[in-house]
């Protein structure tokens, strides 16, 4: 399997702030790639450095070869890169189905618009409940989920996902991870940001752990749950305890 992305050495924040400082990661086309690590840890920067939201001072991202550093969120989104921000950030005026058809509003999106509308529907079946009501209406879980399908409908070929099970109670953390899972199968590229260590690193194919804007620590997901001595000294996972 090849790089889809790749993130060589890049640094970036917010004004003077230099955040993420020298970061290099690289997610295989069709792997999932989970990012952790504590609160602060620049894992939102990185998230926004690679959607285009904030720029970058140094380093360089590159999709499928082409250098991202220079182009507007438009740009990447119609090279296939789609980031489920954190928070969610559905128009709560706007109606399920509404805010789907606006997902596909890019150019390279809008054909075909309608059979990928239904394709959501199959995934998440509770959108299709939901097909009529206001966003703002709906529960958490089923605003990620509505967040989640609105990103599909750019026809992505990397989903990013910031914090996609913030806030949601157990039962519907474990349907979106196995929606997340289906999404994988059909080919899509995912890099999962998660606080929700152990479900994330045993879905993924491979896992950095940020500390205070770097890379401390990357390996294989299921590897770095199998050692005690990692779990207690990255991921704040004590078996001892
Ligand atoms: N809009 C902002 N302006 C200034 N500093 C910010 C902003 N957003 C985040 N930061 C700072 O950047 C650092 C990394 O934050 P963030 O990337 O959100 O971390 P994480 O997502 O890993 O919790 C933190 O110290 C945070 O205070
Ligand atoms: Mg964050």
């Amino acid at each position: 399997m090849d790089n889809i992305l790749e993130v060589k050495d890049l640094c970036g924040g917010y004004g003077e702030i230099r955040v993420l400082k020298g970061v290099s990661v690289s997610m295989k086309e069709g792997s999932v790639t989970a990012f952790v690590g504590s609160n602060g840890a620049g894992k939102t920067t990185l998230m926004r450095l690679l959607a285009g939201l904030i720029p970058v001072s140094e380093g360089h991202v590159t999709l499928n070869g082409t250098v991202l550093n220079k182009l507007a969120p438009p740009d990447r989104l119609a090279l296939g890169l789609s980031l489920v921000p954190e928070g969610r950030m559905v128009f709560p005026d706007f109606t399920v189905a509404d805010t789907l058809r606006m997902g596909a509003y890019a150019p390279h999106a809008r054909e075909g618009w309608r059979d990928r509308a239904e394709q959501m529907y199959e995934l998440f079946p509770r959108l299709r409940e939901r097909k009529s009501s206001q966003a703002g209406y709906l529960s958490g879980g089923e605003q990620q989920m509505l967040a989640l399908a609105r990103s599909l409908m750019s026809k992505p070929r990397v989903l990013l996902l910031d914090e996609p099970t913030l806030g949601l109670a157990p039962a519907m953390v474990k349907e979106l991870f196995s929606i997340l899972s289906d999404i994988q199968k059909t080919g899509v590229t995912i890099g999962l940001v998660e606080q929700n260590v152990h479900a994330a690193l045993s879905m993924a194919d491979y896992a950095y752990v940020f500390e205070d804007g770097h890379v401390a620590f990357e390996g294989i997901g299921s590897e770095m749950l199998a050692s005690p001595a990692v779990k207690a000294a990255y991921l704040g996972i004590d078996d001892a305890a």
